[in-house]
Parts: C-alpha cells; structure tokens; sequence
C-alpha cells in the first residue's frame, strides 16, 4: 500500500494549486491517450510516426538505453533493434540483463545488441561503465538516458545522495557528461533525456535540492524538472557540435514505476484497476524511438516532447540561472571539473 499511502498523504498536505492541476494530469493525459488512440485509428492519423519504422533505418547505429530492462526501455530498446541499431543494454540486475539481450535480438532480427551491467546510483559503477563502453566501442550515435524511480526516496546511496536524485538526475547528468567525446566524435548524434509531466509540478528549492524534505511524488516531479533543465542547460553548451538534445513525457504507461517490480497483494490489485487506462510499454517507447531515430527531428534540439508532439514545457524549466546552478550541483556532486 505504500504507492496509496504516500500519494494520499501528498494529496492531503500539498497546499500548491499547481501541483493539484498536475495531480490530475495522468487522469487527463489518460483521457486524452484515449481520445488520441481513437483518432489515430480513424481521421487524424499521425501520419510520420506511422509508417516510421518502413522509411528509417538505424543501421551501423550504436544506441544505448538506460532502464531497458523492463517497461517503456526495454520497449524503446527493441523498437531501435528493429530499425536495425546495434542496442547496448545497461541493467542492474545481470539475469534480468541477460534476459533482456535476449529477448530483444530474438524479437528484432537486428545485429546483436550488447549488455553492460551499471547500477545508475552508484556514481563509480557510471564512471565504470563509461570506461568499458568505450573500450569496446568506438561511435555512440544515440543516448537514451530511460531509467527512473519513483519509490526509492529517502535512501541514500554510498555516495550519500539521495537514490531518486541519484538516478533520476545525477545518472543522467554524469553518464551524458562522460559519454559526450564520444557522442561528439560520433556526430550527427542525438541524447533523449526521459522526462514527465510531472516536471510541471516541480519546484526546485535550492536549500534542499535533493528534496529530501518532501515526499516521494514531490521529489520525482523535482527530478524530472531537474533533468528538463539540464537537457536545455546541455543543448546549450552543444550549439555546434551536431549533438542534439531533447527530453520527453512519454504517456502515462503501463510498467513497473508505479505497481512495483515486487508481485504483492496491492500492487497485484493496483495493476488490475489501472490497467485499463493505461497505455502500453510500446506505445511509451515511440516517442524515444522516433527522437532517436525519425529524420523529422534532425537538428531539432533543446525541445521538449509529450509523445510526439513538440511542447512548451513548464515556466520553470527555462529558468537558466536555476540551469546553471543545477549543472555545478552536479558536477559538484559527482567531482567533476
Ligand atoms: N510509466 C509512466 O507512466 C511514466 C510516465 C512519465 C515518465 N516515465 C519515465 O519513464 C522512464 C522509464 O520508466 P518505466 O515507466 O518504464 O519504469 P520501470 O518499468 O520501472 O523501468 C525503470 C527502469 O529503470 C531501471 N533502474 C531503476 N533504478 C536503476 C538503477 N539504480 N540502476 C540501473 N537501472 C535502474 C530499472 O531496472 P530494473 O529492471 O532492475 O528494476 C528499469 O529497467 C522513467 O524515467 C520514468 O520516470 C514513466
């Protein structure tokens, strides 16, 4: 019952207008999907995704996907597999890993893709990860940066960061930070940072930008927010390069984020009545897939998506001096110069 007991403790404390209008917005998003899934199926056909997967290929593309081993990542991994991308698999856990390679090279057709195994909120095992990455490739073509959490607030990591800060938005800072000679040396390439709607609910307060103080739903749509400024932060300093940067809200999906890994009485319970209204890891993973991949984007950078339609995001998110501040947080955080 924990995902009801602090979503409800959240809804009974908050006394921001905002966050109550973003609270709702899964159930609109939700509305909407529907709405969107009728018209796609009939008049308003989005007609550049559609047929997306005939038209692009990613051949001789190295991709690699944090999170993929389940939900909208593992779908996003093997939608790039089937354009023909060489997927690299980060996980965890090496038997879900290894289960995860390989279902995708089963289900793709495509090259062979690859298994690292990194534990995103350590900042050593990122380091350790980047450094075997390179060693055995020479391009990266597309930066997937998928993983997140929502429950794992208020636990520290060994670094003594907070593991939903860790993940959700040193992961991502550090790992593109480490990656980005390559990314350069690989250009045209393109970072796709997972974001939420949930950044709109976001409010970062500097004294305590971890959010330690606040619950966990808070402290997620503060990640998101965080890792949205980062990404148009990131753009920025990309100007040039042929490194293009853009984050996303993928749809209110179907996966373990919420429900849990763990199989439970509640979670069990909490699957099945939300299951109806949720959409499915696949269609979660086409926004990825088309950034990653869809000529339409080419260049297109510092943008912000929700699913596949180019959006404002929140007033907030294109605050540049909380950007700047945000990038020596973690750059700080992780000793980087
Ligand atoms: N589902 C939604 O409605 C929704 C809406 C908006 C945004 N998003 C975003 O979409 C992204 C994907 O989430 P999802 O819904 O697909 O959730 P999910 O099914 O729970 O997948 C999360 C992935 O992140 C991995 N991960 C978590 N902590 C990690 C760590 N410390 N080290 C390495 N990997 C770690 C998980 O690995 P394990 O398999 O080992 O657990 C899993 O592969 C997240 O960034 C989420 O915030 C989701």
């Amino acid at each position: 019952m924990g995902w009801i007991r602090s979503e409800t403790v959240l809804l009974l404390t908050t006394t921001n207008a905002c966050y109550y209008c973003y609270a709702l917005s899964p159930i609109i998003d939700v509305i909407m999907a529907c709405v969107g899934e009728v018209c796609q199926k009939s008049v308003f056909i989005i007609p550049h995704y559609r047929d997306a997967s005939e038209k692009i290929g990613l051949k001789d593309k190295v991709c690699l996907v944090t999170g993929s081993t389940s939900g909208i990542g593992k779908a996003t991994a093997l939608g790039l597999a089937r354009l023909g991308a060489t997927v690299i698999v980060v996980a965890r856990d090496e038997s879900r890993g290894q289960e995860t390679l390989e279902y995708i090279n089963k289900e793709s057709n495509g090259p062979p893709g690859h298994l690292f195994i990194a534990d995103l909120s350590e900042i050593d095992s990122i380091k350790n990860l980047c450094k075997e990455f390179k060693n055995r490739f020479e391009r990266l073509d597309v930066l997937i940066n998928n993983a997140g959490v929502v429950t794992q607030h208020g636990k520290n990591t060994t670094d003594g960061i907070d593991t939903l800060f860790a993940v959700n938005y040193i992961a991502p800072f550090l790992l593109t930070n480490l990656l980005l000679d390559l990314l350069k040396s690989s250009a045209p390439s393109r970072i796709i940072n997972v974001s939420s709607s949930a950044h709109g609910y976001g409010n970062i307060d500097f004294n305590d930008v971890q959010s330690r103080k606040k619950g966990a739903w808070r402290a997620y749509g503060d990640s998101k927010l965080a890792l949205l400024l980062f990404s148009y932060e990131l753009a920025k300093r990309l100007e040039g390069t042929g490194v293009t940067v853009n984050a996303l809200h993928p749809g209110v999906i179907s996966t373990n984020l919420i429900s849990g890994r763990e199989s439970s009485l509640s979670r069990g319970f909490l699957r099945a009545i939300s299951s109806p209204f949720l959409r499915s890891p696949q269609k979660g993973a086409e926004p990825s897939v088309y950034l990653a991949s869809s000529p339409e984007v080419e260049g297109i950078t510092g943008k912000y998506f929700d699913k596949l339609r180019e959006r404002k995001s929140s007033e907030r998110s294109y605050d540049e001096e909380a950007g700047k501040k945000l990038w020596q947080v973690g750059a700080d955080l992780t000793a980087m110069k």
